[in-house]
């Protein structure tokens, strides 16, 4: 039997007939018209199940298996979990086939792998294979687009972890819609979660993403998997992270750092020194900004620059960080602190195309922005954390300790941090003093407004 239904190939939901306007998402000349084959299903009235008591249900730990990369087992919360789906989404060229073949290639030396892959040639990967060393005799490759003809392959073949590069070159012939579309996307990725889940294997769906930063229709996909990672970062720079958004096995938020090499993907343990690098110290408008990615501590380097306008209402601009949050603290700035701002553009940028998303990010834009005004430089070992309220009070964050060792393992030697986080921290500050030698101490500086920032960072 064939049902013609509407579907919008923006935010997948249905409509009982074409219209312009998606009503659910707004989209414009969205929604397209598709046949699906139904099969009858009369005379089912359900059935009665048992139910259990949640205390008798038996707690399965189900056994992770490392990926042998280990910002990756990062980011899944300690490896892949046995028969678990897995959404990996990023632009394309950005390196999710190459990190996906990496791992298989380390994981085919227990494991049988199946790669399927629906954009490269079988030979394409191949030879990206032997540049990354991923050439193994149980991992095998698949080239095929036909959903049906995939799940009895995987059926025939019972791998260990399937992975599907990529979910929107699937079609399944129970779809007129072409490869791709919302709902195309939708069924292929249900059929194989369900198939992952009955036969025990782990799958792993590539979806590409859009310019607006979501997944190409496929954000249906989001909530049908057990963990979503998104991979960032820009063309200009080697490095990449990859990011949990969800994850059903382990803490959502956990970042791995990647260096896209000649010879594939390396992992980068000391994300700091990396994303430092490129500091030149003692100029105006730096700050270094003390932040949590997930449970890593990372150090990074925040610019300001401060111009006068040329324009009837000023610029705000910001790269690696929310501009809203950026004209915010701008305003904080004008009246609390009296910067005259209103007549300047300013320009934010998280040096080293890192992106922060923390509220604790908010005392390292405002030093930063009152250093470039000043055209002073922040003294070279400080480093600072903390949350700026509209009356520019300073917050305190979470997990400050974290914070306070990367920045002591880095070489800082001066915190400039919330009053209320000093608490907890008076221990490691004494801990510090003792167990080194008083030039290698940290101080910690603790403050409960903005005002109080300017005066103890900025160099004669
Ligand atoms: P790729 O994994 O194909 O990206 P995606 O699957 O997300 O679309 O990455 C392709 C880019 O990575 C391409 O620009 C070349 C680069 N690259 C390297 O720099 N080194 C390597 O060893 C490999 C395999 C790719
Ligand atoms: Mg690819």
């Amino acid at each position: 039997m064939a049902k013609r239904i509407f579907i919008c190939q923006s935010c997948g939901a249905e409509q009982h007939k074409w219209m312009g306007q998606c009503p659910d998402c707004r989209e414009w000349n969205t929604i397209s018209e598709q046949v699906i084959e139904t099969s009858a299903r009369a005379g089912n009235n359900g059935q009665i199940i048992a139910t259990t008591p949640i205390t008798d249900i038996r707690r399965e730990t189900s056994p992770r298996q490392s990926t042998f990369i280990e910002e990756l087992d990062r980011v899944l919360g300690g490896g892949l979990v046995g028969d678990s789906a897995i959404l990996i989404g990023g632009d394309p060229g950005i390196g999710k086939s190459t990190l996906l073949l990496q791992a298989a290639g380390k994981l085919a030396g227990k494991h049988r792998v199946l790669y399927v892959t629906g954009e490269e040639s079988t030979q394409q990967v191949h030879l990206r294979g032997e540049r990354i060393d991923a050439l193994h005799d149980n991992l095998h490759l698949l080239s095929a687009c036909e959903l049906e003809s995939i799940m009895r392959t995987v059926d025939n073949a019972r791998p260990s972890m399937v992975i599907i590069d990529s979910i929107q070159t699937l079609v399944t012939s129970r779809l007129s819609s072409a490869p791709g579309t919302v709902s195309q996307v939708r069924d292929c990725a249900a059929a194989l979660i369900q198939q992952a889940k009955r036969s025990g294997f782990a799958l792993i769906l590539v979806g590409h993403v859009t310019k607006d930063g979501t997944l190409a229709g496929p954000r249906v996909l989001e909530h049908m998997v057990d963990a979503v990672l998104y991979f960032e970062g820009d063309r200009g720079h080697a490095h990449r992270i990859l990011r949990a958004v969800k994850n059903r096995f382990g803490p959502a938020g956990e970042i791995g750092v990647f260096e896209m090499t000649d010879r594939g993907l390396i992992g980068i343990r000391d994300a700091s020194r990396m994303f430092l690098a490129e500091r030149a110290k003692n100029t105006p408008g730096s700050a270094v900004l003390a932040c949590l990615e997930g449970t890593r501590p990372l150090l990074l380097e925040v610019q300001a620059l401060i111009a006068p306008t040329v324009y009837a209402t000023p610029k705000r601009s910001a790269v690696g960080l929310d501009v809203g949050r950026v004209a915010m603290l701008t305003a904080v700035l004008e009246r609390r602190i009296g910067l005259p701002l209103s007549q300047h553009d300013v320009y934010i940028n998280v040096a080293g195309g890192a992106r922060i998303s923390e509220p604790a990010a908010d005392l390292a834009v405002l030093m930063a922005m009152i250093s470039a005004y000043q055209e002073r430089p922040i003294a070279h070992d400080i480093a600072v954390f903390g949350e700026v309220g509209l009356t520019g009070e300073v917050r305190p964050v979470g997990q400050p300790e974290a914070r306070v060792r990367e920045a002591a393992s880095m070489g800082f030697r001066h915190l400039i941090i919330p009053r209320d986080n000093k608490e907890r921290l008076h221990k490691i500050e004494q801990k510090a003093r003792f167990a080194k030698t008083a030039s290698e101490a940290i101080q910690l500086t603790a403050i409960k407004h903005l005002s109080e920032a300017a005066q103890v960072s900025l160099t004669k």
